[in-house]
């Protein structure tokens, strides 16, 4: 295996893994209480491993991040050479051989999206693959979270799980994975409001104010964790429709929270205007993505007015 007709090298292995949104509990989570997430499968991270016979070393070309380099030329804690690192020190492999990878992606960089856990996921995935050292889930997962904790320092390992495993998950931080099933499919409208958002960031804010007021803090989380738990049996038991008043609600406690802002609020109330059922912001706020519920029928109009109000892109999604 190497070239094709036309001489072009050809991927030996490959690997593709899904965006993410948070429908209830970002930030409780950090905090032990439950959160659901969903894949959202029209943005992916795709990694190829390639021949790379002509010349040695392990080559990473990225070029939505302008990245060409020799595995070894790069930082230890850069994103991407972290990543390797961790695996071929959990796979104990001290003298990997040569690769050529290629990584691409559609996930918006710092947006609520997972592109971080996305690009953990697919490149472990190819590189196992082609070290021929396949892994389960659960090991993807380990070794994707480790990634998580040297970048966003707190996570919780909801971005790197729901990724992994590619299914709605109710997720408490530190216990087994539970995934849960879709009564009814839904519509879900994403406004992008294009603010780079770091994870990090407001996740320390949020620390720094839980540990300033932290029976009012906590209160909070307790009330996010009750709409996450609702919401859940509502999703199982096929009434969707009733995510729109939790959506809303859950927003209000996240603006508490402070981790919303002026841009998110205007694609919020612009969703919630154009006939969406109900709005919020998903991820870790302050930029990044909001979600809206939607009736299949006003998906369009509900994108249309998001973009109208500054949304830089949308998506439209279905969960099932
Ligand atoms: C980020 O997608 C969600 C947060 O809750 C952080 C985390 O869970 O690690 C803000």
């Amino acid at each position: 295996m190497g070239r094709g007709r036309s001489g072009d090298l050809l991927p030996l292995v490959n690997s593709s893994a899904p965006g993410k949104i948070i429908l209830f509990g970002e930030h409780a989570v950090v905090y032990n209480r439950p959160a659901l997430a969903v894949p959202v499968t029209q943005v992916h991270v795709d990694v190829e491993v390639l021949d790379s016979s002509s010349r040695p070393g392990i080559w990473v070309n990225a070029p939505g991040i302008n990245l060409n380099a020799e595995l070894n030329s790069l930082p230890t804690d850069h994103p991407i050479a972290s990543v390797m690192l961790k695996l071929f020190q959990s796979l104990g492999i001290f003298q990997p051989p040569p690769m050529d990878i290629s990584i691409t992606s559609t996930i918006p960089v710092a947006s609520g999206l997972g592109s971080g856990a996305a690009v953990s996921v697919a490149l472990i995935r190819a590189l196992t693959l082609y070290l021929e050292q396949p892994l389960t889930n659960v090991q993807v997962n380990e070794i994707a979270f480790e990634v998580e904790k040297l970048h966003h320092g707190t996570p919780s390992g909801i971005d790197n799980t729901v990724i992994t495993f590619n299914k709605p998950v109710y997720f408490i931080k530190g216990q087994p994975i539970e995934t849960f099933k879709v009564g009814k499919p839904f519509t879900i409208v994403i406004g992008d409001t294009g603010i780079f958002a770091p994870t990090k960031e407001s996740v320390m804010d949020v620390r720094l104010l839980w540990l300033r007021d932290t029976n009012n803090f906590e209160h909070i989380f307790n009330e996010i964790a009750q709409i996450s738990l609702i919401a859940r049996r509502s999703i199982e038991s096929g009434k969707p429709e009733l995510l729109g008043e939790f959506m809303d609600h859950n927003h209000e406690l996240l603006k508490q929270l402070t981790v919303s802002s002026l841009e998110l609020d205007t694609l919020v109330q612009a969703a919630r205007s154009a006939g969406a059922l109900g709005a919020k912001l998903s991820g870790s706020g302050r930029g990044g993505n909001m979600i809206s519920l939607v009736e299949k029928e006003t998906a369009e109009s509900v994108s249309n007015a998001l973009l109208s109000a500054g949304a830089k892109r949308t998506i439209i999604t279905e969960i099932t």
